[in-house]
């Protein structure tokens, strides 16, 4: 949330474009990615592992772009792909403390002497270069894993995290596969084992994928447990999908991108973790994804049945099917709630 996505944008992302014509194109390198092919293949999807990018030699990621960027698109009236805060010190903060800023392009030329942050989801919906550098991202993927994986892509996006001088981004989850890519300054990352269930349990999950952006808690007697990356202009880290992480910028201004992207598995196992989570609210303990397999069919096909079949953004992908679930619910209340006035 990516790194810690905050913001949900309903933008569809564009079509696919070949790794040939990317190559022709402005600020696209021959491979965004590169990594040991052999490690790549062992860890993706479950460990966290570090590589190199080619995002910090492009200037389409320079503070200079960033801030035209976002000038530009305020006048356009495109202020919904920004979120502006405070920043935070604390590991275990919570996202809800941060208060938002207004006034995007001020906030960017603040950033060495204040303490916030910017962030600028989908970035890649708003402007066809960024697009194709995502693209060409999600195929040296395939080529380092050696098999097809955009088929099974139902969603992907491009996050810019501008961040002040020693900021923390407080401990937390994401639903996506995340490549975290450091493009100046310097930051501390630390990962945690997403299959360590005393870490995070699977009630904390439940909570996250019922909306609780707060649902995994930190642990501070746990720490010991995170795996530590030092990311440098130029070193990406790799964040399994459900890998708790917080992370800690260093004493300059930092930029990086997050390419991250949903799954069908992924997708299909959120689903079952939705249901477990509302069969706990009626007093059961329902078995973890993985468990059984009847289970587990029955519970991801009662969501694919009520859910989006082509999702047009992360919400559609992950929620839609809980958001119709809950939609009666929400308008009895509603209704109720009218009523009592
Ligand atoms: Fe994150």
């Amino acid at each position: 949330m990516p790194a810690g996505s905050i913001l949900i944008n309903s933008v569809e992302v564009l079509p696919m474009v070949a790794s040939e014509s990317c190559s022709r194109d402005a600020g696209v390198r021959e491979h965004t990615l590169q990594a040991n092919t052999l490690e790549f293949q062992r860890h993706f999807g479950a460990a966290a592992f570090s590589l190199r990018h080619s995002l910090a030699e492009n200037p389409l990621f320079s503070l200079e772009a960033m801030e035209d960027a976002a000038a530009s698109w305020t006048k356009l009236g495109n202020t919904d792909r920004f979120v502006v805060s405070g920043g935070q010190t604390r590991t275990d903060a919570k996202f809800s403390e941060m208060v938002d800023k207004d006034r995007i392009c001020s906030a960017i030329r603040a950033l060495p002497h204040s303490c916030s942050y910017v962030k600028i989801s989908n970035i890649n919906a708003l402007d066809a270069n960024y697009e194709r550098v995502m693209q060409q991202a999600l195929l040296d993927v395939e080529r380092l894993l050696g098999q097809p994986i955009v088929p099974r892509i139902t969603w992907a996006q491009m996050t810019v995290f501008l961040s002040s001088p020693n900021i923390v981004t407080p401990y937390h989850i994401d639903h996506e596969a995340n490549f975290l890519c450091q493009i100046a300054g310097e930051k501390d990352v630390w990962l945690f084992d997403p299959n360590d269930r005393e870490l995070l349990p699977d009630p904390e999950i439940e909570r996250f994928y019922l909306g609780d952006l707060n649902g995994a808690q930190y642990r501070e007697h746990l720490q010991g447990r995170g795996k530590h990356f030092r990311l440098v202009p130029g070193i990406a880290v790799h964040h399994p999908p459900l890998a708790p992480h917080w992370v800690k910028n260093g004493p300059n201004v930092s930029i990086s991108a997050s390419i991250n992207f949903c799954m069908r598995e992924l997708d299909r196992r959120a689903h079952i973790y939705q249901v477990n989570a509302l069969l706990r609210r009626m007093g059961l303990h329902p078995s973890p994804p993985g468990r059984s397999v009847t289970g587990d069919t029955v519970k991801a096909g009662g969501m694919k049945l009520l859910g989006s079949s082509r999702p047009k953004n992360y919400r559609d992908a992950v929620f839609s099917g809980l958001d119709r679930l809950r939609a009666p619910y929400k308008l009895t209340r509603k209704l109720l709630q009218r009523s009592a006035r």
